[in-house]
């Protein structure tokens, strides 16, 4: 086994299993009811470093595509900490989004999170223009913001074949209502297709996209002065 093969195998296995659990214990007090944790769920050491930049960069209007028990987090710490923050989730699946409305509702959240609904459509903006992203038309109709300033990516799925480059058109999308001080977290770093659509990203924003291992392995591209980056 090559070098690289096996620290990504350490990290995989080891290194990120022991820091989730230390996250899934920094995350206590926003832990409400249970939650629906999956293999689809984002990672636990990617939660708190998304909760962090949110508090620490002071971000105000959060994008997220691929809702779930990020959304359900994101959503108790605006509620619990106060703080007046525009939050969307914009997701797929209409009975995914039905689970999540039920516990958002129970746990008096839905007042802190606006989900869309946008069905996965085919359009000239995606990869080659095959595979398939959020119906733009609905997720306009929903959205008039002009000042994000943190883009979480862990939709539309790609673990699929065929669907792979699913994420691609996120930031040349969303990229005209970017933050100067944006941070954009695409998940999922470890696969082929995320390491080139990291690569296509950077050339549209000009900037860098790091990969972050100890961070639940995702890639991290960030615009102008940050106050910290964590
Ligand atoms: C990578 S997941 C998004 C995960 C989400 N950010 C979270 O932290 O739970 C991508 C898509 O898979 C679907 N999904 C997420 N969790 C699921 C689950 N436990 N069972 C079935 N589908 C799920 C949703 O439609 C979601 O948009």
């Amino acid at each position: 086994m090559a070098f690289q093969q096996i620290k990504n195998w350490l990290y995989d296995h080891i290194i990120l299993e022991i820091r989730d659990t230390k996250s899934l214990q920094q995350l206590m007090p926003l832990y409400g009811d249970y939650l629906p944790w999956s293999g689809a769920s984002i990672r636990p050491s990617t939660l708190v470093y998304i909760l962090n930049d949110i508090m620490i960069n002071d971000r105000k209007v959060i994008v997220e595509c691929g809702s779930g028990v990020s959304t359900l987090f994101i959503a108790r710490y605006i509620q619990k900490m106060g703080r007046d923050i525009s939050f969307y989730t914009i997701d797929h699946e209409s009975h995914w989004l039905d689970i999540i409305h039920e516990e958002l509702n129970k746990q008096d959240l839905t007042e802190f999170v606006q989900t869309i609904h946008a069905p996965l459509v085919h359009d000239s903006m995606c990869w080659n223009n095959e595979h398939k992203w959020y119906d733009m038309k609905v997720i306009g109709e929903s959205f008039n913001e002009t000042n994000i300033d943190l883009l979480i990516v862990d939709g539309p799925p790609a673990n699929q074949k065929g669907q792979e480059f699913s994420r691609f058109p996120t930031v040349p999308y969303f990229n005209s209502w970017l933050k100067n001080n944006y941070k954009v977290i695409l998940d999922d770093a470890g696969r082929p297709a995320e390491n080139k659509i990291s690569k296509e990203w950077e050339k549209q924003l000009g900037t860098t996209f790091e990969q972050d291992l100890l961070h639940g392995n995702v890639y991290v591209g960030c615009g102008g002065e940050l106050f910290y980056n964590i």
